[in-house]
């Protein structure tokens, strides 16, 4: 489909058929659909372009938001003038209004049903930058393939993921769905996804098209604030934003949705130098593009397209083959008239069904239009699904401090144990953003996951301890299912706080539970400040005060500022938004059952005043007071990315490259040996950085170019190896308009995070 598997040609084709089959075979699944040959495909969405009106073809290419019932949509099904229904979940309705568009359509073209699967359907995964935080890509790509088998049971075809924006930014709240700042870490992630999501070719058993998003640049929006415009250097954009949206593409990815923003002035929608030139002529991207919701019609906002009818001709000539929208789309409304005033071809709308049709054939969605309804019930949330759900969490959690060894908690060792804070027992704002299909009851909080584990040794109480408000601007916030509770009278408030502090100057020890709610993080959630939310710096400051020990527990989707915490609470654990099992995988992590192993995907900011801030920047003029920037604030992070810590301790040592010296296009191989020195079986994370020295342009201090997660018993030693080839070492020189490798000398390094001293060297010549 995409560029590799064309190359690869028919004969992979049909090992690849033969591998799917024997893996459906060996689970016992009976295919729904089997992989098709281009030629196959293509010949088959030709014979039904020959015998479809023009309305119909228009009709394919939109995409329409259904929340109940509409007669508006049932009529352009039943004439065959709808291509894709977004929002529907439920089996019987799906099938009901497939049936329509199979059964009542003159050429019995199938809708393709789409949802924004995100980070589970039913059993809610950890948010993905929590994924990303595990720095581990087939635990990730296992993750997706569980939330695409539960989403496929109830008709879902398509998911509106991954989410790979590249995100500096922590004031902006969609930080929470992609994979963090590193372009390295963030094309892992991106692959892992696709493949996690599509299984091994587009149609496969039990999986479902792929969608990476948002094209292109939308995390760099001005001040953090959603949708504002995005100004991207050449440079940043390929070596940075766009490199994550080519891995998907080599991974095969079908579809992509183009970003709401202004890319340097050009909206990402109408912006053929990206969906065109770039997506489709470099990178021969062979599947369709989807516009976000109403970011066509909102060319015109932009001021961008004179009118509507001229937003729909810009999009399409843009190359924007499926329009998403809500109540109507600019597409239907205006593309027959385009035809007729020759602003746009019947090719070039035959063009865009091709890839969409294309899609729908491959998907099998011709021969198996519906949805087993009795198979969902079984499909969702089924144990193994959950325990998956409780590892991910384990393996996304990230241990920013533990001063004193106070974990792991002994399990007798505190007879009475406070569990203080807003987010201690909310379900809802366990699970994080993009939860819309979940059931709440079997979301396990931090507190019952306490409970579960402890409440036998020790008495556990909780008390809320302060409010946050729920009252947000946010869109998504009717699509909650959950009702806010009501807020608190002052006297309440005072009474709340002060039943916690007691609470904790009486117990043993206090897990305190703070971060943002659910609905904080996400899409229309930025923030201008990074502090905790409502009175919850006062609630930590005044439980620490107490004296008694203190864990904190982070619940969030960004860095948060805890620069107070980070001086004075002795356990911190970053847990961001766990999921469903984020409760007993928390309580598994302080108790000692599981080893956090996690790593930050993001630099960590000390305070809002310092963002956008991140570690592969360039060395400047006065690099001794490069952490020393502001006259208030030290310009250091408060944790580096890749910065994470372990019950145990690790060292790295015997750093050795292969070659000293090598050619331009030679590879040479990087070992260094990890220890882990304490007392018990670990995770560590080694991270490869290097430092290109000089060239035509100034290259970043630090650039990630590998890593592995790998798990070593007390005392144990491994070698990891790494390999820096092109692929590694070569970039986008903004000055040479070219991908480059060029001769210099580089630094490198491997070890724990960003901030790794064991050093090595090489040069490069000509
Ligand atoms: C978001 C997309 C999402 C779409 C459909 C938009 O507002 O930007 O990420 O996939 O809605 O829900």
């Amino acid at each position: 489909m995409n560029r590799k598997s064309k190359r690869i040609g028919a004969r992979q084709a049909l090992i690849c058929t033969l591998s799917a089959l024997m893996t459906v075979v060996a689970s016992g699944q009976t295919p729904s659909a089997v992989l098709p040959d281009d030629k196959a495909v293509e010949k088959r969405v030709n014979a039904l372009l020959d015998r479809m009106t023009l309305e119909e073809k228009i009709g394919q290419l939109s995409q329409l938001f259904l929340f109940g019932p509409s007669k508006q949509v049932d009529d352009a099904l039943a004439k065959g003038q709808l291509g894709s229904l977004l929002f529907v979940t439920d089996p019987a309705r799906i099938n009901s209004l497939q049936r329509i568009a199979v059964e009542k359509s003159r050429l019995h073209i199938p809708l393709i049903f789409g949802f924004d699967v995100i980070h589970g359907f039913r059993t809610i995964f950890p948010v993905p930058i929590a994924m990303a935080a595990s720095w581990d890509p087939s635990m990730v790509s296992a993750a997706q393939a569980i939330a695409a088998k539960e989403a496929s049971s109830v008709g879902i075809n398509w998911t509106f993921a991954p989410m790979v924006d590249i995100a500096r930014d922590p004031r902006w709240g969609r930080i929470v769905e992609g994979a963090g700042e590193d372009p390295w870490l963030g094309s892992a992630m991106a692959a892992a996804q696709v493949r996690g999501f599509q299984g091994e070719y587009i149609g496969s058993p039990d999986h479902v098209l792929a969608c990476m998003k948002h094209f292109a640049g939308y995390g760099a929006a001005e001040g953090g604030r959603d949708y504002d415009a995005s100004n991207i250097s050449e440079t940043l954009l390929w070596n940075v934003y766009l490199r994550p949206f080519h891995a998907a593409v080599e991974a095969g990815v079908g579809s992509a949705m183009s970003a709401y923003m202004d890319l340097n002035d050009v909206p990402a929608t109408g912006n053929r130098w990206l969906l065109h030139d770039v997506l489709r002529g470099d990178w021969r991207f062979q599947g369709f593009v989807v516009s976000d919701a109403n970011a066509v019609k909102s060319l015109v906002v932009h001021g961008f397209a004179k009118d509507l009818p001229d937003a729909a001709v810009l999009a399409l000539d843009a190359g924007v083959d499926m329009e998403m929208a809500i109540g109507t789309t600019a597409y239907s409304q205006n593309l027959a008239a385009a035809i007729s005033s020759g602003k746009v071809t019947v090719q070039q709308i035959e063009e865009a069904d091709r890839a969409v049709l294309g899609m729908k054939v491959r998907l099998g969605l011709f021969e198996h239009p519906y949805v087993d309804e009795a198979r969902a019930a079984r499909a969702l949330a089924t144990p193994e699904h959950r325990t998956a759900a409780r590892v991910a969490a384990e393996r996304s959690a990230v241990l920013l401090r533990n001063e004193g060894r106070l974990l792991p908690l002994g399990k007798t060792a505190y007879a009475k144990i406070a569990v203080v804070g807003p987010l201690a027992d909310s379900q809802v704002d366990t699970l994080g953003s993009w939860a819309f299909n979940e059931d709440l009851t079997e979301t396990v909080t931090v507190l019952a996951g306490l409970r579960n584990k402890a409440g036998s040794q020790a008495q556990l109480t909780f008390a809320p301890g302060v409010e946050i408000s729920r009252k947000f601007p946010s869109p998504f916030a009717q699509l909650s299912r959950s009702k806010p509770p009501a807020p608190w009278t002052p006297e309440q408030a005072k009474d709340e706080l002060r039943k916690a502090v007691d609470l904790a100057g009486s117990s043993d020890l206090t897990i305190l539970v703070l971060g943002e709610t659910q609905q904080m993080s996400g899409e229309s959630a930025s923030r201008e400040s990074l502090a905790l939310p409502g009175n919850e710096e006062q609630l930590l400051e005044a439980v620490a005060a107490t004296g008694k020990p203190v864990v904190l527990v982070l619940l969030n989707g960004r860095p948060l500022d805890i620069r107070w915490a980070a001086q004075h609470i002795p356990a911190i654990l970053e847990a961001w938004y766990p999921g469903t099992q984020g409760g007993n995988a928390i309580a598994n992590l302080l108790f000692g059952d599981a080893v956090p192993g996690g790593k930050l995907p993001v630099t960590w900011p000390r305070d809002s005043g310092q963002v956008p801030i991140y570690y592969a920047h360039n060395t400047t003029q006065g690099p001794e007071s490069q952490g020393k920037r502001y006259w208030d604030e030290e310009s250091t992070p408060l944790y580096p990315f890749g910065y994470g810590l372990s019950y145990t301790t690790f060292t790295f040592s015997n750093l050795h490259v292969s070659q000293p010296q090598f050619r331009i296009g030679q590879t040479a191989e990087v070992t260094a040996d990890v220890e882990n020195t304490g007392p018990s079986t670990a995770d560590e994370v080694p991270q490869i950085y290097i430092h290109q020295q000089y060239g035509s342009t100034s290259r970043p201090v630090r650039e990630l170019k590998g890593f592995e997660r790998i798990t070593l018993a007390a005392h144990e030693k491994k070698t990891v190896h790494f390999s820096l080839g092109s692929k590694e070492l070569s970039y986008w020189s903004a000055a040479k308009k070219a991908w480059v490798e060029e001769p210099a000398r580089f630094d490198v390094w491997v070890g724990a995070d960003s901030q790794a001293t064991l050093h090595g060297s090489f040069t490069i010549t000509q």
